[in-house]
């Protein structure tokens, strides 16, 4: 957006006291640090039990299977069942994997680019162009994985339901060498949204020129909820059988930010002939996963109950650094039409767009007082925002008092870089 005559006029008098404010933030040598979705170490803390879990005569799983040692490529039958369960799939629709869904969707794509599908015409890597569409702003490591992978990125545009589904149509339909689509389908990053149950099924009906057309559906946020008022994203898979399009759907999911970031449990759901496809190539890397995590993971959460109950427990910490965020936005840019953000209920982020052309400067002015927030265009594919103008904020790491003078410092920064641009 670009602001009016009116908000420049209105700025223009606050400039020497925004010049004042921000000498004192110089001053004041912050060093504060907005960028990365961790979580607190209050949040770890819910799961410091886990440390001690499944203890040391505790290593067998339900049908006596010795977790200490290698097997079931695919995980544990009880692990299955739990993480079916909260993909919503069956026990055969789901492979559990290491540690990190990221790591399970680099390999998917990396073994798509070395083999292909089962429905590609040839391996990926053999095609003159493979091109993945990115609903943007998204979360830059998707966007990082397809430029190591030589995959062109398109971006296209999100709105309150998704993304724009008559972009997304038109491509896919007339350019075959569009094979697949990033997706954070709930409490998306960084925009906070929920796709709509039409989108879903749009995504799982809508006609594809590439017959090995693929949606990487990154369900990260899906128990991660902030208010009472949940969201729930339409399940994919099953909208995609019922389109007669059975393999389109890859869902992905972890418990990264559940138990303990690092040390959790990522897992792929996808139809039975996607499972074995990607099974085949898992059994060249690895004989197995960790089944003692896998173990540590049951005994802790119980069941996908469990689970939900200690996510009100991370709403607990989060809520607070998501309600100051939008307080300070609020009050601050109060007189700055040009800035809009969101406000999520669910997921790690917040996006906020400020006047076109200000992000990159508002990032440097922020980092010259002691604010280090993502780097501008971070969420658009290869790092360029044609706007310039969406920053990601990361509330969860930070305390609340931390993010309060945090948010003080970008408000200002805004500010004095929307002066600069258009008084
Ligand atoms: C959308 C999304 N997907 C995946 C991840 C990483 O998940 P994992 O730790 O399971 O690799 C993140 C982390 O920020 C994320 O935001």
């Amino acid at each position: 957006m670009v602001p009016s005559s009116k908000e420049i006029a209105q700025l223009k008098q606050e400039e020497t006291e925004l010049k004042k404010l921000l000498e004192n933030f110089k001053n004041a040598s912050l060093a504060l640090d907005m960028t990365r979705g961790k979580p607190a170490p209050a949040q770890l803390d819910l799961s410091i039990e886990m440390l001690s879990l499944p203890g040391k005569d505790d290593y067998k799983a339900k049908e006596g299977t010795d977790c200490r040692n290698y097997g079931l490529l695919d995980g544990l039958p009880e692990a299955k069942a739990f993480f079916a369960e909260y993909m919503g799939v069956t026990k055969n629709e789901v492979i559990i994997g290491g540690n990190s869904s990221l790591a399970l969707m680099h390999d998917t794509l990396t073994f798509a680019v070395l083999h292909g599908y089962p429905e590609s015409e040839k391996a990926w890597c053999k095609q003159e162009s493979i091109k993945f569409l990115c609903p943007v702003p998204g979360y830059d490591r998707h966007f990082s994985v397809c430029e190591t992978l030589g995959i062109e990125m398109i971006p296209v545009d999100m709105d309150e339901n998704g993304p724009d589904m008559q972009q997304v149509s038109n491509y896919v339909k007339a350019d075959s060498a569009i094979k697949g689509m990033w997706c954070v389908p709930q409490y998306s990053n960084p925009t906070g949204i929920t796709y709509s149950p039409e989108v879903v099924e749009q995504l799982a009906s809508m006609q594809t020129a590439a017959p090995d057309f693929k949606i990487m559906w990154d369900n990260a946020y899906a128990a991660h909820h902030l208010s009472h008022n949940k969201e729930k994203v339409h399940n994919l898979l099953e909208a995609c059988k019922k389109a007669s399009n059975p393999d389109r759907a890859l869902m992905y999911g972890s418990t990264s930010k559940i138990s303990l970031a690092g040390a959790g449990i990522a897992v792929l759901a996808s139809s039975e002939a996607n499972i074995a496809w990607y099974k085949k190539y898992l059994s060249m890397q690895t004989i197995g996963h960790d089944k003692i995590n896998q173990l540590r993971h049951l005994r802790f959460f119980k069941n996908v109950a469990g689970l939900e109950a200690h996510m009100k427990k991370h709403a607990g910490v989060l809520q607070s650094k998501f309600d100051k965020v939008d307080e300070v936005l609020g009050k601050d840019l109060g007189n700055v039409d040009s800035a809009t953000w969101t406000k999520p209920k669910g997921g790690y982020f917040v996006s906020l767009n400020v006047a076109e052309g200000c992000a990159t400067r508002v990032v440097a002015l922020c980092a010259e007082n002691g604010v280090k927030m993502t780097a501008a265009g971070a969420t658009f594919p290869y790092g360029k925002d044609p706007k310039d103008s969406n920053i990601r904020i990361a509330p969860s790491l930070p305390s609340v008092a931390e993010i309060e003078k945090a948010m003080q410092v970008l408000c200002t920064c805004i500010k004095m870089a929307t002066l600069e641009k258009y008084a």
